[in-house]
């Protein structure tokens, strides 16, 4: 099953990422994926938001993961917002250790995820950004994750 959602403009992205943010739990590893310039970045500030951080979420592309103190009372200390395109090598993704990072405590959004999906060794979802004519993005979330997180999403969805 896929659960979509159309972002006509980037605030709209925004909050559907900030609504996102009411879908994850302590664990969760979500994979974004889509061509430069689709919205990732944008749609994971709006999860930031959401999950109460207070500074300013840039991209990670040069640091690859970059951590986030979280201020919300559903037991999520931190997001981890990684960037994966600049990498050469599994073994480099590997070497995050994004999963024994939330694990913890925290979520991890993976900007790129689809090129590290092999070796994150946790079950995951994928939100798919595909961008039509004017602009607009239609985000779909698939993933066995997301099976697991069917009811929230049915939420975010209707939202
Ligand atoms: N409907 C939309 N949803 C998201 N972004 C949009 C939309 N319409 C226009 N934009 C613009 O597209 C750009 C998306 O940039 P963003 O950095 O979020 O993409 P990205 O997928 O993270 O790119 P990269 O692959 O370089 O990491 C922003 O300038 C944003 O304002
Ligand atoms: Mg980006």
């Amino acid at each position: 099953m896929s659960w979509q959602r159309y972002c006509a403009s980037a605030p709209d992205a925004m909050r559907a990422g900030e609504e996102f943010a009411d879908v994850l739990e302590c664990g969760d590893m979500v994979l974004l994926s889509g061509p430069l310039g689709a919205g990732k970045t944008t749609f994971t500030k709006g999860v930031a938001k959401g999950l109460g951080v207070v500074e300013r979420v840039t991209s990670p592309t040069f640091t690859m993961v970059r951590p986030h103190r979280c201020h919300n009372d559903r037991g999520i200390e931190t997001l981890h917002h990684a960037d994966v395109y600049r990498v050469e090598t599994l073994g480099e993704v590997l070497d995050l250790a994004l999963g024994e990072l939330v694990e913890e405590s925290g979520v991890a959004v993976v900007e790129w995820g689809e090129l590290g999906a092999s070796v994150f060794g946790r079950v995951v979802m994928t939100v798919r950004f595909d961008i039509d004519d004017d602009e607009g993005r239609l985000l779909s979330v698939d993933g066995p994750l997301a099976e697991e997180r069917a009811g929230a999403l049915d939420e975010w969805v209707a939202r």
